[in-house]
């Protein structure tokens, strides 16, 4: 049944998430690297819904610029006093005309939810014309969610507030997701005459409920079969446990499609990031932002990467690496640091404890042992000996190195840049390079060496004539 074009949608987003005690909107917490309503949104559009509004209120210009920004299609709806829930969907009310038969109302606050059950829900609606449908789930703690009061045949007649229950109420452990699908022309009916006679004095979306039962109207509460995928998050330990189980889903999805990961409870991954099969994630590695990785690659454990693409078959290991297009066939680490603008042909190494900065490495190259390299062009072929430093800054200003394809710079050395390496130069180890190096040609920087025939056992003879 196609009825999407018949759906729109209202995401209330404008209370203030007072227990989150923080400056930032609610709606705009992060989990696994996007913002609560980012996760929501995704969900709901692959409804595909005739349109989508977001009642905002509590710092209604971050949550404007974020929705403009990210998700431009959506149309937001300002609520300036948080009068309640009720009161959040009756500002829409100017939109009613362009909405669908079917209105779908979700809280910004349930980020788990998923698009699968967000159609059931809306089909359920709509097969048995409901006036309303309503997603409810069996809580393990039931502590501060609406109750849901149900008669002896086992339908709904009401929603209590945890405020606003009995003890016996408070006993219940179904409650309200406060994702409900209305049929638009009762909701338009009803909505205005909800009052605030309540313990927190705000208009209650939840009692519409019981006012569509006192008018015989048909409404009915849908157990979400999955618990976890309902729950609204009101506190910062609640947004801990959800993003828990968003990344354990993350985690499953590229299982699913061929990744090996270890010990995947303590892998982090944000959504964005994209994986090819047969590539293996180790324990504790962090894969963020815009990341792509290749088909087998390794990503060894305790790496951080954030923003990157690594190329098929590269392996990395306890190392950190920001911004950079890593090649085919690398070898990383381990605990190596590489930042933004750095890209890496196919074959190349860059070994333990070095530093890469916004420097080009070719085809077969490599920087094997605790080397600075920062705004350097690399070629291929070229071998960095060990304790290397492209010296790239004065004080006052950065300059560039370049260093020519099969190019071989001895250990210790120091490239002042700018400076260039020609095609095949040797540079002696421990040198200090000032001028270019022509192609084929050999440094040396280093002052003579002198051997002092029996100099060192003169030494500790004298010294030790001193001690007694
Ligand atoms: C609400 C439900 C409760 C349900 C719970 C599920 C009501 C009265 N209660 O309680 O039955 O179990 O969600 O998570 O609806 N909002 C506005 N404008 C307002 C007030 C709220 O946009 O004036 C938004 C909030 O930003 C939030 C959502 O509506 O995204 C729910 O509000 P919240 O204060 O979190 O309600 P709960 O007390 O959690
Ligand atoms: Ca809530």
């Amino acid at each position: 049944m196609d009825f999407s074009k018949d759906l729109s949608v209202i995401i209330l987003a404008a209370g203030k998430g007072k227990r989150m005690r923080s400056e930032t909107p609610k709606a705009l917490h992060h989990l696994c690297g996007k913002p609560m309503i980012y996760h929501i949104l995704k969900q709901v559009q692959m409804l595909g819904p005739k349109n989508i509004f977001a009642v905002i209120g509590h710092k209604k210009e971050e949550v404007r610029k974020y929705l403009k920004d990210s998700f431009p299609g959506v149309l937001t709806v300002d609520q300036d006093k948080q009068l309640g829930t009720a009161h959040a969907v009756m500002t829409a009310e100017s939109h009613f005309d362009d909405m669908g038969e079917n209105i779908l109302v979700l809280s910004g606050d349930c980020p788990l939810i998923n698009s699968e059950t967000l159609k059931v829900l809306a089909a359920l609606r709509h097969k048995k014309d409901l006036s309303a449908s309503i997603l409810t789930y069996m809580a393990d703690d039931p502590y501060g969610y609406g109750r849901i009061v149900k008669d002896d045949r086992g339908k709904i007649v009401r929603i209590v507030e945890e405020k606003d229950a009995s003890s016996s109420q408070k006993q219940i452990d179904e409650v309200n997701s406060s994702i409900y699908c209305f049929k638009k022309q009762m909701l338009l009916n009803n909505i205005g005459k909800i009052g605030r006679k309540n313990s927190q004095g705000e208009h209650y979306l939840t009692d519409i409920v019981e006012m569509f039962i006192e008018k015989g109207e048909k409404i009915e509460a849908y157990t979400a079969c999955d618990s976890s995928e309902a729950g609204g998050i009101n506190d910062r330990i609640q947004l801990a446990a959800a993003e828990e189980i968003l990344q354990q889903r993350i985690n499953r999805g590229h299982m699913e499609n061929g990744v090996t990961i270890r010990n995947p409870s303590s892998v982090y991954i944000e959504d964005t990031v994209v994986i090819e099969p047969d590539a293996v994630i180790g324990p504790s590695c962090f894969l963020i932002g815009d990341t792509f990785i290749g088909k087998n690659a390794v990503i060894e454990a305790f790496s951080r990467i954030d923003g990157c693409r690594i190329g098929s078959g590269t392996r990395v290991l306890h190392s950190v690496i920001l911004g950079a297009d890593i090649g085919p066939d690398n070898n990383i680490g381990p605990y190596s640091y590489i930042r933004p603008d750095t890209v890496t042909g196919s074959g190349v190494k860059i070994g333990a404890f070095c530093e890469v900065k916004k420097s080009s490495v070719g085809r077969g190259s490599k920087v094997p042992h605790l080397s600075y390299v920062g705004d350097t062009e690399i070629g291929s072929r070229v071998n960095i000996g060990a304790s290397s430093v492209t010296v790239n800054y004065n004080g006052f200003s950065k300059s560039r190195t370049i260093i020519e394809d099969n190019a071989f710079i001895g250990s210790d050395t120091m490239l002042i840049a700018p400076v260039r390496i020609g095609r095949g130069a040797i540079v002696a180890a421990g040198s200090v390079i000032t001028r270019d190096v022509q192609a084929d040609a050999m440094a040396i920087e280093r002052s003579k060496q002198r051997n002092i025939r029996k100099g060192a056992a003169k030494y500790r003879e004298r010294k030790q004539e001193k001690k007694q």
